[in-house]
This record gives structure tokens, sequence and C-alpha cells, in this order.
């Protein structure tokens, strides 16, 4: 009974920070627009196809947030991630048959454009003469494949392109995503592999203008931002499949820190990844199961992505037959 009476008390601190943070955050802008998109595309997926099975569901968080320091904001500071995981696994669920819902970084990696040239528009295009633009042979396969199958995946429904820039941007729309996505119950994955500021500067007590360097070090307070997994898991989605990552650069520490998560905050599954190795290796942990993924070294697979995203469709499937297991 004290036990209970202690985790409750624990869940009311933790749900009145989260309360405290939204109230304090700057109002998103698009809200509208993005609340209507948002129903409309869940509104598409959720109709039976002629087979009668239901379109599986998945948004993928992708590229890091930024915590600005002053209002009209000159410094931030940022969060690693190039969002190459991110754009790389929403190909891969859409190949699967899943509609994506891509929550990612302004600039960051996009969905089939990870293998264009760092700075596509110069490098990809050459003018032949004054009135005339053409893709370089070389290039001409990947920017070709990036504008049909994007495009393709737009027009008919299946992604849902949103991007974000701050902590408050990016925690306002997942639950927005989140509270959208509830209807579809178990056939909804929350892919969790953005990575999020673990500090902020509360919107009310941030300078307003350019902080001035004249005045000396700079003394700033940040606050932590409260971890939503667990009201994601319990409050806001309960029903979707829950994978959150973990980010270490010390490899003791990694699964042991993972297990932590799991337990923590009640996920499906934890993708743990080290900071060096992330794009060859990555280990799926699970309550009763630890899985080494690695890249396949065959030719024509070139991303981990491809077989963590057959892992989680086959634990997804299993899922969805049994949710309660
Ligand atoms: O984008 P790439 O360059 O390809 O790199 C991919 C990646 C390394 C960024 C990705 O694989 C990854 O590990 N992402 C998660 C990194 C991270 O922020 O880890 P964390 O330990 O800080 O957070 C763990 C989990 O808690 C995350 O799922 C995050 O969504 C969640 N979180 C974090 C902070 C916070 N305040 N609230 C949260 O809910």
């Amino acid at each position: 009974m004290a036990l209970t009476n202690g985790l409750e008390v624990q869940k009311e601190i933790l749900d009145a920070e989260i309360k405290s943070f939204f109230d304090s955050a700057p109002p998103l802008k698009d809200s509208d627009d993005i609340s209507g998109k948002l129903e409309e595309f869940v509104k598409k997926n959720s109709v039976p196809s002629g087979s009668g099975e239901v379109r599986r569901v998945v948004c993928v968080t992708s590229g890091g947030t930024t915590v600005p320091l002053e209002q009209q904001c000159v410094r931030y500071i940022d969060n690693f991630s190039s969002g190459h995981r991110g754009a790389a696994s929403t190909e891969y669920f859409l190949k699967a048959g899943y509609a994506v819902i891509f929550l990612y970084r302004r600039g960051s990696c996009q969905p089939y454009c990870t293998s264009l040239p760092d700075d596509p528009l110069l490098e990809s295009f050459e003018c032949t003469d004054d009135s005339n633009i053409k893709v370089c042979q070389s290039h001409s396969e990947v920017v070709r494949n990036a504008i049909t199958k994007t495009h393709a995946a737009v027009t008919g429904g299946l992604l849902l392109k949103l991007p974000f820039t701050t902590i408050f941007e990016y925690l306002q729309m997942l639950q927005m995503i989140a509270f959208s996505i509830r209807s579809l119950g178990p056939h909804a994955i929350l892919y969790l592999a953005a990575a999020v500021s673990d500090f902020y500067v509360p919107w009310k007590s941030m300078a307003e203008h350019k902080i001035q360097s004249g005045s000396g070090p700079l003394d700033m307070r940040l606050v932590q931002v409260p971890k939503m997994l667990l009201v994601l898991r319990k409050d806001w989605a309960p029903r979707a499949f829950c994978i959150s990552f973990k980010l270490e650069t010390d490899s003791k520490i990694l699964l042991e820190k993972a297990d932590m998560a799991l337990k923590k905050y009640k996920v499906h599954m934890v993708v743990a990844n080290e900071l060096s190795t992330r794009k060859e290796e990555v280990v799926v942990v699970r309550s009763n199961e630890k899985i080494s993924v690695r890249r396949n070294q065959s030719p024509g697979v070139v991303d981990v992505e491809c077989p963590l995203v057959e892992l989680i469709v086959g634990r997804h499937s299993a899922y969805i037959e049994n949710p309660d297991l």
C-alpha cells in the first residue's frame, strides 16, 4: 500500500511538472493546421482495406531538439542527431506497408534523400545553357528515386511530414500525434529516435533579447525537461507499441541504462546504440530478450535500419495478436 502511494505521489509530481512545461511553453504556430492534417491522415489510414486489414501507422521521430536561450532566439543549445536513423527507418516502414508520421528536425535527413550529395541543389544539377538546368548523370538515379518515392508516399496519403526545431515544438507535437493515434489502438507504433533535450530554460524566465556578452561570464539555470515517456505510455497513447532509443558513448553502461529505461518507462522495446557504432549495430532490449542487430554486409543492403525495422514489424505483429503479453 505504501509503495502504491509512493508511486502515485511520484506520478502526481511528474504530471505537475509536465503541466507546468506545457503551460509555460510558447504556443505552437500552425497548431490548427497540424491537428487538421493529423486528423485527416489518421482517418484516411483507419479505413480497413478490401481484405479487411487495418493499416498500421507509425510515428517516427527524428533529429535533435534545440533549447533556445533567448525568446528572440540568437543562441541555442543543440542535441546531436543527423536524422539518418529516422529517415532510413521511415523508408523501411513504408516498404513494409505502414503509414508514417515523420516528426523531424527542420534541415535534418529526409526519407529517400540519404544518398543525395551533401549540397543536393548545387551538386546534383548543372546548367547546360542559360535556360536549361538538368540533373547530372552521376546523380540522376538518386534524384529520381528521391522525388518519385517521396511524391508517391505523400500524395498517396502514406507519409505525413511534420517539422520541429525546439524542444517546445517537439513535445507539443508529439502529444498531438499520440492523442490522434490513440484510436488505432495496438496498430500504432511510436518509434522515438529523436535526440531530445534533457534541460531547458523555461520560456517565462528566458531573456527576451539577445544576451549581451559585455556583462562577463554567463550564469544561467537550466531546468530538467520532464521525461514524457511514462505519461506517453500510460496516458497519451496507452495501447500503442512504444519503442524508445538509448544513446550512450560508454559501451560499459549502455545495456544497463537501456534495461533501466525499459523498466522505468514501461516501453515495449528500447533500442540501445553507441555513438561511434550506431550505423553498424544496435541492440534491441526487451523484458525477455536482448537481440543484437547488425548491418548486413551483403551488396544492396546498406543500413542497419533494414534488419531493425524487419524485427520490429515481426514483434509488432505479435503485439497486435496479443497486446497483453
Ligand atoms: O540521427 P542519427 O545521427 O542517425 O543518430 C541516431 C540516434 C543516435 C540519435 C538515435 O539512434 C538515438 O539513440 N536517439 C535517442 C537519443 C536520446 O536522446 O537518448 P536519451 O537517452 O537522451 O533519451 C532516451 C529516450 O527518452 C528517447 O527515446 C527520448 O525520446 C526520451 N526522452 C528524452 C528526454 C526527455 N526529456 N524526454 C524523453 O521522453
